[in-house]
């Protein structure tokens, strides 16, 4: 008993500490929360207010202490027990790199809502509002927000962690001509009148309120799947996404059905900084993943999975992401699996952990381990391959351990067992312990923890191998032994085949090879965003110069960080490359989006 105490006081304290918000969100929450706001394009602002429908913990609280970024605060209403309302004095904490500051409201006793009317900066680092020319239709403007990590704070002062949930409703007010979404109950039949109202009654993190608004067109692709997109994107986007409901189905019979009613992508302009962002029935997704030939729709299943593995059960901080992005890395996988087959699933567990290993040998090693410290940084940095990929390859080493019966029903369990909760790493152990853990011989502690603690892979680790790139392999090496093109016999190379080929080109590989693979395959003009980054990346290490005209192109156009990031950095260290990646960036600037600003300044140290 004396343990079990011990455990639950660790366990508390471990779910409290968020070093990432200001909020006192253990001893007074809102657990739900009323938005009203106008979308003013020309001052490219938010104003309005916040309603926070607040639980007090503790009797001796009389402060309410909320996130806050760059916000403008105009006034501070509570309204009492007896429900009259009270003008409430506030402060702003002091501002801390890449977190805001806090807002610190004094309450004269515990109100039963706080109301902050409020207006965002042009600025927000959550929002991104886009002039109708940076649009593919350039009819309209088009504003949307990106809350995760901690951007919500940006557009909204609240409590911003992701070990708290609420329920919110929200009305909108936007020009006439266009149409708002929300990652909550959207409605293929709203009407367009600048008027819209919202509802989520689902509990969810802060860091999934998400609201768009542009020219968006509907078009359902089942009867509880749609695409709302410009109407450029509409139909590609539709004819691309077509498999949405299957996977949703096999997704369903895994790990328990699917818990939000309806699921929508909405495709985004080119400038969107993710490929994809889990918004709750309503997924945020780059147009860079319309391929034309599904190649990588593994983006789809993978924000798809988000709905069991982040959405449901949440990362109680951002120290743990390997929470949300492992698992759902490793339910994306068996979703392209049950989907497209299990060759294809391994091909892309493959290229995943070619990924993994270039950027294992670029990170501080203390970054490479699952559960990190992220404290004093900004949280966007654990956006690593590490969280994803050897967070699934921990998970894939259980199933292979134990079979994939058993721990099919493992995770399914834990789904619902942990469903609308925080999680940490402790409390993952803990239950693995309880479960998984009880076979005897067949997985010890130490193994796992080998996963979590140890910078690296582990020493359980088994590379994926695949008969398909082990065909390229062999292909590429009687092309480089002979000096003839012909010896690629690529016709029938899936996309996944020429990643494959691109990432594993040797460094020996001379820049007059890449100019004749370039000709010959027209790489550098490659419709495939994927195919198109990993070949620049070889381009500029390998001093291809032809590629950089393209290059350019490229990053002008695409404003996706995964991409646009590890080319300017490479960029920047090329001999003389400085000065060409900061006029491209001069020009590029103000297409991209907030986050990708910040992240490639970082890298060109501006
Ligand atoms: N939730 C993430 C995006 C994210 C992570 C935003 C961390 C901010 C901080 C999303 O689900 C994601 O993982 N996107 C990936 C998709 C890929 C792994 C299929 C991306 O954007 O590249
Ligand atoms: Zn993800």
């Amino acid at each position: 008993m004396r343990l079990l105490v011990v455990v639950l006081i660790f366990f508390t304290a471990a779910v409290k500490a968020d070093p990432h918000s200001f909020s006192n969100s253990d001893l007074v929450s809102h657990p739900h929360l009323n938005l009203d706001l106008t979308a003013d394009f020309a001052k490219k602002q938010l104003s309005g207010f916040v309603e926070l429908e607040l639980e007090w913990h503790h009797p001796d609280t009389r402060e309410l202490v909320l996130d806050s970024r760059d916000l403008t605060i105009g006034r501070v209403m509570g309204q009492t027990r007896e429900g009259s309302w009270q003008l409430l004095p506030y402060q702003f904490g002091a501002k801390q790199a890449d977190h805001g500051q806090a807002l610190i409201i004094a309450c004269q006793q515990q109100y039963n809502k706080v109301r902050v009317y409020y207006q965002t900066s042009p600025n927000a680092s959550g929002l991104q509002w886009l002039s109708a020319e940076q649009t593919t239709e350039k009819q309209q403007p088009f504003l949307f927000s990106q809350s995760q990590s901690i951007h919500a704070r940006s557009w909204i002062p609240l409590q911003d962690t992701p070990a708290r949930r609420l329920t919110f409703s929200a009305r909108i007010h936007t020009p006439k001509s266009l149409l708002a979404v929300m990652g909550a109950d959207n409605s293929a039949n709203t009407e367009r009148d600048g008027d819209y109202q919202f509802k989520m009654p689902q509990p969810i993190p802060a860091y999934l309120i998400a609201l768009a608004v542009g020219d968006l067109q509907f078009k359902a692709m089942s009867d509880r799947t749609g695409v709302y997109a410009e109407a450029a994107w509409l139909d590609k986007a539709v004819a691309e996404f077509a498999d949405t409901e299957q996977m949703m189905q096999v997704a369903g019979r895994m790990y328990g059905d699917y818990a939000w009613g309806r699921y929508d992508i909405l495709v985004l302009p080119a400038s969107f900084p993710f490929g994809g962002m889990e918004n709750p029935r309503l997924s945020f997704i780059t147009p860079t993943v319309i391929a034309g030939d599904k190649s990588l729709v593994s983006l789809i299943a993978h924000e798809l999975a988000h709905s069991w593995s982040g959405n449901l059960v949440t990362n109680a901080s951002w120290h743990e992401l390997w929470l949300n992005e492992g698992f759902t890395n490793y339910v994306e996988n068996r979703i392209m699996a049950a989907v497209f087959g299990e060759d294809r699933a391994l091909l892309e567990r493959q290229l995943a952990v070619q990924e993994l290993q270039a950027e294992l040998a670029e990170l501080d090693p203390a970054d490479t381990r699952l559960v990190t410290d992220y404290t004093g940084r900004d949280p966007d940095e654990a956006f690593t391959q590490v969280p994803y990929v050897k967070g699934m390859l921990l998970l894939q080493f259980l199933e292979q351990r134990f079979g994939r019966e058993k721990f099919d029903a493992f995770l399914k369990h834990y789904f619902a067992n942990f469903a609308f909760q925080s999680m940490n790493t402790e409390r993952f152990l803990r239950y693995l312990r309880q479960t998984l853990l009880q076979e005897p011989d067949t997985v010890s502690f130490g193994e796992v923890l080998e996963w979590l603690n140890q910078p690296g892979l582990a020493s359980t680790f088994v590379a994926p191998q695949s008969d398909a790139f082990a065909k390229v392999d062999q292909q590429t090496r009687r092309w480089q032994e002979s000096g003839e093109l012909d010896k690629l016999l690529t016709e029938d190379w899936s996309i996944h085949q020429w990643l494959h080929f691109i990432h594993q080109l040797s460094a020996s590989v001379r820049p007059e090879q890449l100019a004749a693979l370039d000709q010959k395959f027209g790489l550098s003009q490659s419709q495939n965003a994927e195919i198109a980054s990993a070949w620049f990346k070889q381009a500029i290490s390998r001093n291809y110069q032809q590629a950089l005209p393209h290059i350019k192109t490229f990053l002008l156009q695409v404003g996706r960080r995964k991409f646009v990031v590890p080319l300017y950095q490479q960029l920047a260290a090329m001999p003389g490359g400085k000065a060409m990646a900061l006029e491209i960036y001069q020009q590029a600037k103000g297409g991209y989006h907030p986050l990708t600003q910040v992240a490639v300044e970082r890298v060109l140290k501006l």
